[in-house]
Formats: C-alpha cells, sequence, structure tokens
C-alpha cells in the first residue's frame, strides 16, 4: 500500500482531541460530548492540509515523512484543534481601564455609557487614530490570541461609527488578514454598534446613512463578509436592528446580532428570523427566544467572559440553550470596555464553572461549533483529512486539566497551517 507524504508530524500526543466524527453539522444536545479522541495520537499534514489523524502507530503506518518535514513529539501533552473565537472588537486604541474601576464601586455598564463613556468615548479615541498604528497595535493582540490557542477569529468594527472610520477599522483587518504568520480573521461590519454624538438627536438619520451608505461602501470595497448590531434596549431597536440586517443580507453580508445581551431585546428571535449566523450574548433570552434558535441554525455564542468582567450574574442559559437542541459555540468577546480579555482557554474555564458545562462540551462549543458559527465548518474547527493545520499543543495532558488549572499559561505551541507561530518559553 502506498504511504501518504506528509511535511508535517506531530505525534505522541498524551491524548489528541480530533473532535472529528461527527459529519458535516454542528454538534447538538448530547452530541456535544464527543471530542475523537485519540490515545497516544497523532496527526499529519502537507502543504498546510491534513493528510492523516488517529493513533501515532496508525499514523505512522499510513505517511511517508518527506525529507525536511517538521516533526514534533507532544508526549505528556494533549493536541486539540486550533481554538475559534467567533466574536470579538479587537480593533480599538486602548482599553477603559478607568471604566473597569468606576463599575466596582457602583456605576453599571449602561451608566456609564448613557454619561458619554463606554463605546462612545472609545470611538472619540479611534476617529483621531492613524491606521498605521492601528494596524500595529491590532497585530499585536492578533499576536496574543496565538499564544492562547486562536487560530481563526472574528473581529467586528464598531468604533469609528461614521463612513471613513469604519472604512478604517475594516482596512486594518484586511491588512492583518493578509498576513502569514496570524489567526485567520473574519471580518464583521458593527457601524450599528451605537449611536455616535453628532447623531443622538437623530438616530433614524444614523441608521439611514448605515443603510444608504456606509454598508454599500464596505460591500463595495470588499471590506466585510458579514454585518452585526448592537440590539439592545437604549441602543439599536428590533425595527432599527431588522433593517439593519436586512439591508446587508441584500447587499451579500451574512449577518450577525448582539442579542439580549444586557437586557431583553427580542435580538434572539430576530437573528433567527433574519436566518444570521449567530446571536451572541443571551444573558437575558427568553424562552421564546431559545425556542426560535433550537428550531433554527443560527447559532447561539455565549460570552460569559463578559458578565465575569462586568461582575454580573445573568449567566446565559447554556444547558436550557443545550436541552433544547440549539446549537451553542463560545467566544470572548474581547474588547476594550466589558471585556478586555483575549483568551479563549480562560473564557473556556469560566464556562464550565459559570454555565455548568463539562470541558468536553465547552471545547467542542470552542472549535466545530464557533466553526460553524463562522461557517467556516468545511475548513476548521477539527482535525479531520482535508482541513487546515491549524493546531495546539496544550501544556496538560488533557483538556480537563486545562480547563481546571485556572490561569495557568495554557498553550505549549500553536501551529497555522502546519507551520508553528508560537512556542511557549520555559521558566
Ligand atoms: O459585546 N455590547 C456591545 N459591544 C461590546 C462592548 C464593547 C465595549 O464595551 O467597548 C460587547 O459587550
Ligand atoms: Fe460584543
Amino acid at each position: 500500500m502506498s504511504r501518504i507524504p506528509a511535511d508535517f508530524l506531530v505525534e505522541n500526543a498524551a491524548r489528541l482531541y480530533s473532535m472529528g466524527g461527527g459529519g458535516t453539522s454542528p454538534r447538538r444536545g448530547s452530541e456535544l460530548r464527543q471530542v475523537g479522541i485519540f490515545e497516544p495520537g497523532a496527526v499529519a499534514a502537507r502543504g498546510g492540509r491534513i493528510v492523516a489523524v488517529g493513533t501515532t502507530e496508525s499514523v505512522r503506518d499510513r505517511v511517508q515523512i518527506l525529507p525536511g518535514a517538521e516533526v514534533e513529539d507532544a508526549e505528556g501533552h494533549a493536541v486539540i484543534p486550533g481554538l475559534v473565537d467567533p466574536h470579538t472588537h479587537a480593533v480599538f486604541t486602548t482599553a477603559r481601564s478607568e471604566e473597569f474601576g468606576r463599575r466596582l464601586v457602583g456605576e453599571s455598564y449602561q451608566s456609564i455609557a448613557a454619561d458619554g463613556g463606554g463605546i462612545r468615548a472609545s470611538v472619540r479615541d479611534f476617529r483621531e487614530a492613524r491606521e498605521g498604528a492601528l494596524v500595529e497595535v491590532t497585530r499585536r493582540r492578533l499576536r496574543a490570541m496565538l499564544r492562547y490557542g486562536t487560530t481563526t477569529v472574528e473581529v467586528k468594527s464598531g468604533y469609528g461609527l461614521s463612513v471613513e472610520a469604519e472604512l478604517k477599522a475594516l482596512r486594518v483587518l484586511r491588512t492583518l488578514s493578509e498576513e502569514a504568520e496570524l489567526p485567520t480573521v473574519v471580518r464583521t461590519c458593527l457601524a450599528a454598534h451605537e449611536f455616535p454624538d453628532e447623531f443622538r438627536d437623530r438616530r433614524e438619520d444614523y441608521v439611514d446613512l448605515v443603510l444608504s451608505e456606509i454598508l454599500p461602501r464596505i460591500v463595495e470595497e470588499g471590506l466585510a463578509e458579514r454585518v452585526d448590531v448592537f440590539c439592545e434596549p437604549g441602543v439599536f431597536t428590533v425595527d432599527q436592528a431588522r433593517r439593519v440586517l436586512v439591508r446587508g443580507r441584500e447587499l451579500g453580508l451574512r449577518a450577525t446580532v448582539h442579542a439580549d445581551e444586557l437586557e431583553g431585546s427580542g435580538g434572539a428571535a430576530l437573528a433567527a428570523e433574519v436566518g444570521a449566523d449567530s446571536a451572541d450574548h443571551l444573558g437575558c433570552i427568553d424562552e421564546g427566544g431559545i425556542d426560535a434558535l433550537s428550531n433554527s441554525s443560527t447559532v447561539a455564542v455565549l460570552l460569559p467572559g463578559t458578565i465575569f468582567s462586568l461582575g454580573l450574574d445573568h449567566w446565559a442559559p447554556a444547558r436550557r440553550l443545550i436541552d433544547a437542541g440549539a446549537v451553542v459555540a463560545l467566544a470572548t468577546d474581547f474588547n476594550p470596555g466589558s471585556n478586555y480579555c483575549e483568551s479563549l482557554p480562560l473564557t473556556m474555564s469560566i464556562a464550565c464553572t459559570r454555565l455548568g458545562l463539562h470541558p468536553h462540551e465547552v471545547l467542542n462549543m470552542a472549535t466545530v461549533n464557533a466553526a460553524h458559527a463562522l461557517r467556516l465548518s468545511e475548513e476548521v474547527g477539527s482535525l479531520e483529512v482535508g482541513k487546515r493545520a491549524d493546531l495546539v499543543i496544550l501544556r496538560e495532558a488533557t483538556i480537563d486539566g486545562t480547563l481546571h488549572h485556572l490561569g495557568l499559561e495554557a498553550v505549549q505551541a500553536t501551529y497555522l497551517g502546519g507551520h508553528r507561530v508560537y512556542l511557549r518559553r520555559e521558566g
């Protein structure tokens, strides 16, 4: 039998979580416990694509290692697919850490926002920032994500809120998405993140600007793949959000929604109604919203890091969503205000303890189902033949050990397309 040539091999993983075996569908209900373990495990690739995965012995039997191949021994360590983070706001100037302190002594996220802080404060800074400086600072954040095992990330605009500044945010992301040694970036236009100061008293005019200028320009210049809206009492109403999403769809963008985050908004039902990729947050989702998501392919993306960071207690009803049959995924929501955290492993630990989920369920949420949320499941999210060789060697021998060991630097090494892009320095 002829062997398959390979230029990349990771072998002897104490446990390799391939996440394979589920076909092409996202995982629902009890399927979330399936993680496709091989012990000791190996994965081989050629030209950046996986050619074999299984036990070390079976992979060694099937592949022919080419001269000059990159071969790694992962003895004592777990191997997982590269993590997928389907919701971040990583293009901003600086974190609003002064607000963090204010919230801890009594002010709320909403009252700070109503006072001109929050997203609008980030907008004032962002508009002043040079594009080159934004590229630099955002590149550093994307590199940090590799250290936390994230190999695919969605990033939203949303601190520009004008034609020029929204284009600037998405151009920064386009520049970075062309760089090889960074996570794969999915770009989303979130011009409907807030009403900018100059439109506070004429909100409908801002909605018109988004519909008639910002979205068409972004599509014309090929700058985004998706459209998002912050559907929340006091920000975009369900009716305004629907118009933004429908317009985006008409222009060829896929949709996602900030839904039911701080108060119930009806955003989850709206996301299902317009066939959005995902409805995100869901801390205040009601039964109608759960029903709507369960009967749809719109993914429920949960962001427990934000509730943790805001010091709140209204955790998304993850178990109810899972039991009802919704597709659930996990994301960081990394942003300068409500969650200044780019670590998916930490977010996964919070998901275990605060959403009451098993580490295997959480691993599915941050790989297979997160890839579905971005409609990238044919490329990433599991270690299966034909997919990209994006993977992570963890420091611990299991995912349970990784998520139990709070605050640890969880990752030993990260690979993109069979090339190592991060190696942890010992010590
Ligand atoms: O998802 N909710 C709106 N947007 C972000 C917060 C952004 C910020 O605070 O700057 C979120 O929580
Ligand atoms: Fe967000």
